[in-house]
């Protein structure tokens, strides 16, 4: 059993994961906190993390019906992050580990984002292809064991999420940008505008989404204000519909070799229900398995980093008090 712990950006996470079975899984989203901001505040991101950081544990800990005691080891995120955000994860995890004379294992967010695929219902194990997107990150990993990847493609500028973050503060839809618009495409016609879906010549597997970001700028800017707010669902629809055409032709190149015979989504950008619809017609005209996360554990979430944790190194006390915390 492993009590894990994530702080890296602004959910404040707890877990209690027994092999590959969730025994609880609370998040604190401080999403509320960032919204008037139009994204995430660093300094208040940690702040309230310190402040919600005991308790979430602690609530981990009693949905998952046992005690700091009799958990085997505890796991943290320890990069990549918001360095004070990740800082408060940490050292609550040295303090409580030392505290008890217990393990600590170490945990990269993204190795976590994948490892969310090893967790019920229906795990999945390697080998398989991954897209992982998220709010920081966008790459394609070729997942052959657990524990380790490599990383086929990815973004050369901007991540998926962020560049949905970014279009919908654009569009006066608030934070955070993926759910919203989600929403919001629901009554538009994705259709109604051409943006870019930047395809490199020559198979490569990166992404790019800064060209399409830009195209939304300009068509904001040619509409002007009033048409821009009549047209937000039409605006909103066919951008989602730009970003998750790139995802998926870029999932479909890498399966065209042939290598593969699952795939999984991780990462928030992964709980769109455009792209889930998608990548599973992709995979059903493939003919192959298609993993796709519960939403819950696609954004963030301490569960996913207890999964990971299972592959990592227990490090014996007193070896990590040392650790620090690493934004890259
Ligand atoms: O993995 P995550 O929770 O945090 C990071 O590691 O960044 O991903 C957050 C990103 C944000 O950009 C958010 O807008 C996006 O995931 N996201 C979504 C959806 N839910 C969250 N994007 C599209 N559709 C969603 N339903
Ligand atoms: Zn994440």
């Amino acid at each position: 059993m492993i009590l894990a712990i994530e702080t890296s950006c602004d959910d404040t996470c707890a877990a209690v994961v027994d092999g590959p079975r969730v025994l609880s899984s609370v998040a604190s989203s401080q999403a509320r906190l960032h919204e008037r901001y139009g994204g995430v505040v660093p300094e208040v991101a940690s702040r309230h993390h310190l402040e919600l950081v005991n308790a979430v544990i602690e609530e981990a800990l009693a949905s998952a019906g046992c005690e700091l005691e009799g958990v085997d080891a505890l796991a943290v995120t320890t990069h990549p992050g918001l360095i004070g955000a990740l800082l408060v994860g940490v050292n609550s995890a040295k303090a409580l580990a030392a505290a008890t004379r217990k393990p600590l294992i170490a945990v990269d967010h993204l190795h976590g984002h994948v490892a969310a695929a090893f967790l019920e219902p229906d795990p999945l194990e390697p080998p398989f292809l991954a897209l992982v997107a998220s709010g920081g990150h966008t790459l394609l990993a070729a997942v052959r064991e657990h524990g380790s990847y490599e990383v086929l493609g990815r973004t050369l500028d901007d991540a998926a999420g962020e560049a949905l973050d970014k279009a919908a503060r654009l569009l006066g839809l608030g934070y955070p940008g993926g759910p919203a618009i989600q929403r919001e495409a629901e009554s538009g016609d994705s259709a109604a505008f051409s943006f870019p879906v930047a395809m490199s010549r020559g198979g490569g597997l990166d992404f790019s989404f800064s060209g399409l970001k830009t195209a939304l700028v300009y068509a904001v800017r040619d509409l002007g204000p009033d048409t821009t707010a009549e047209r937000r669902a039409d605006l909103a629809a066919s951008f989602q519909a730009a970003v998750v055409s790139q995802l998926v032709a870029k999932l479909d190149r890498a399966l065209k070799g042939g290598e593969w015979e699952a795939v999984a989504l991780g990462g928030g950008v992964a709980a769109n229900s455009l792209l889930r619809e998608r990548a599973g017609e992709l995979c059903e005209r493939r003919g192959m398995r298609l993993k796709l996360v519960p939403i819950e554990l696609c954004t963030d979430n301490a569960a996913m980093i207890g999964s990971a944790a299972r592959y990592g190194e227990a490090v014996a006390y007193p070896g990590y008090l040392g650790w620090d915390a690493a934004a890259g």
